[in-house]
């Protein structure tokens, strides 16, 4: 009997047990990701800059019956990325451990290496790039002393085809994808994951950060018709945290169905 109820908790809940940590949790994608994970039954750490936005996400957590905690904190600074997983390995509610990371939080760029803005290239790559990285160097290294664990890069379609929208956002998405398939042939002898996700475009507050407008973004893509909520990439990534464990699912693209390009 108890096996039967550990069987059907599984088949409603496949993440219980194991506690992720999202970073860029306080909107869009991060947002529904950690919303999806926690409703597939995961304890959640929420990480990024906006503590309001953490404590409201949180407590939606909470509503629907999960655990969350929050760590406020720079992805891209490393300091703030030690004190992230340090409070993951306190949190008794998560079982003072981590088993899947969601390399996530970024910011884009609009324009061409040409007309973007320099002020700003420093920050996309520490946060996309260096950050990243450093988050999933870490995780790695923990996770194959369990000998288990997962890491998900949220990469870019203009990771894969770069785009004259964001040539050199795209370009910190085209390193982020390389650094993870690298660390993927690395670790994945000691049953360790890693997976890339590249979304198409997708509504969120990344328009309106990246600096996109009409003349620069919105005309060239007004003939692709509807656009992706966050929600279309949480369940890609849910789904693929849910494969079998000798399952590695390591590159997806989700895109909008009328996105032709890139
Ligand atoms: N939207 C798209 O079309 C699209 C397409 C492809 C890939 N992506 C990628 O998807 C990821 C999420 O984007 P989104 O669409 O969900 O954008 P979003 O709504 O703007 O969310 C970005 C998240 O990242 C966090 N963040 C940004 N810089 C941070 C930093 N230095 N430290 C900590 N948190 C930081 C933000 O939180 P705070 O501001 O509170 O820190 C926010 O939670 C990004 O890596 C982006 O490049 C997006």
């Amino acid at each position: 009997m108890a096996e039967r109820n550990k069987a059907a908790e599984k088949a409603i809940k496949p993440l219980s047990g194991k506690t992720a940590i999202v970073t860029g949790a306080s909107s869009g994608i991060g947002r529904a990701t950690a919303l999806t994970l926690a409703l597939a039954g995961a304890a959640v750490v929420l990480n990024a800059r906006r503590k309001d936005r953490l404590v409201k996400v949180a407590s939606d957590i909470q509503k629907q019956g999960g655990n969350a905690l929050t760590v406020v904190g720079d992805a891209g600074r490393f300091s703030d990325i030690d004190r992230l997983l340090e409070q993951a390995l306190k949190w008794k509610e998560g079982g003072r451990k981590y088993d899947i990371v969601i390399a996530n939080a970024g910011r884009g760029l609009a324009g061409g290496t040409l007309s973007s803005d320099n002020s700003q290239w420093e920050e996309v790559y520490q946060t996309n790039v260096l950050g990243a990285s450093y988050l999933m160097r870490a995780a790695a290294e923990y996770f194959i002393k369990r000998k288990k664990g997962d890491i998900v890069a949220v990469g870019s379609v203009v990771g894969r085809n770069i785009s004259p929208f964001s040539a050199f956002y795209g370009s910190s998405k085209f390193a982020i994808g390389a650094i993870a398939e690298g660390l993927r042939q690395e670790v994945c002898k000691c049953g360790v994951r890693v997976s890339l996700v590249m979304p198409g475009i997708v509504k969120s507050e990344f328009q309106k950060v990246a600096g996109y407008d009409e003349e620069n973004f919105y005309r060239g893509i007004a003939h692709m018709g509807k656009l992706l909520g966050p929600q279309a990439i949480a369940d890609g990534i849910c789904w693929l945290l849910t494969q079998p464990p000798h399952v590695n699912v390591s590159e997806i693209i989700i895109r909008p169905t009328g996105q032709n390009y890139p």
